[in-house]
């Protein structure tokens, strides 16, 4: 695992962007694995700035509410839209389909889309309990795509995106940790105090799926950028 520490979350983001810049420019990714939430709205402003040619670039999201129309404000759909979709020319975007009739098909349809589309690199956040994509605790290492119940941790997390708690949706899609480890490279961002204990977890516990992100350790090429404060519980901060 590489570690890579900025001061501030600015220098992280340049950091990260340069890596997409060069993977896509080389040709090495063909498929980018994208994240929501507030930790990668940092790289996908450089990534909007940059007017970067993505037209040989697919992409493929973590995860989407189920219940959440593309246009509600609170999608994963309407976020990724705002945030990159609508500003840069990738070839193909794929999302989960929260509205599924059949939510347990849909889950089928994504793992073949993830099939097709092998991801190069998956941008990857962290919740504080340790949840990737929205693999809560407990969830199966071996899991691909499923439909999650969100503990009452990550719904309140995540509150902040929406007016009410109840507004919060109970369940969502998610690529699962086996799909999440079939990347060939995994960029994980971390920023804030808040998560200095998930990484720590993340980084130096066990391997254990208490918390889900400890199976990073096993993937042979994660990229961590984290900020001081995320990374102020690990004693060496420097790079490795
Ligand atoms: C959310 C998302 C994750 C994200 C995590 C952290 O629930 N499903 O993909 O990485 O929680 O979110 P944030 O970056 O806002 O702290």
């Amino acid at each position: 695992m590489e570690m890579y520490t900025f001061k501030t979350q600015d220098e992280a983001a340049k950091f990260a962007y340069q890596m997409v810049e060069t993977g896509v420019k080389e040709g090495q990714i063909r498929t980018l694995g994208l994240a929501t939430g507030g930790t990668p709205l940092s790289l996908y402003k450089c990534m909007r700035e940059s007017g970067l040619d993505v037209s040989n670039v697919s992409t493929v999201n973590l995860d989407e509410y189920v219940g959440l129309r593309d246009e509600d404000e609170h999608s994963y759909h309407y976020y990724m839209q705002k945030e990159l979709f609508s500003h840069l020319n990738f070839k193909v975007s794929y999302l989960p389909d929260g509205m599924a009739a059949d939510l347990d098909a849909e889950c089928r349809r994504y793992d073949r889309i993830l099939e097709e589309n092998p991801v190069d690199l998956q941008v990857l956040g962290i919740g504080k309990n340790g949840h990737i994509g929205f693999n809560e605790p407990g969830t199966s290492f071996q899991s691909e795509t499923h439909i999650v119940t969100l503990t009452a941790s990550t719904r309140k997390a995540n509150m902040r995106f929406f007016e009410r708690e109840e507004d919060v949706p109970e369940q969502a899609i998610s690529m699962g940790i086996l799909s999440i480890m079939n990347a060939k490279k995994i960029m994980l961002l971390v920023f804030g105090k808040g998560k200095a204990e998930a990484l720590r977890k993340m980084a130096k516990g066990p391997v254990d799926e208490a918390c889900p992100a400890s199976v990073l350790q096993n993937h042979p090429n994660v990229v961590v950028i984290a900020d001081e404060d995320a990374a102020s519980l690990l004693k060496d901060q420097g790079q490795k």
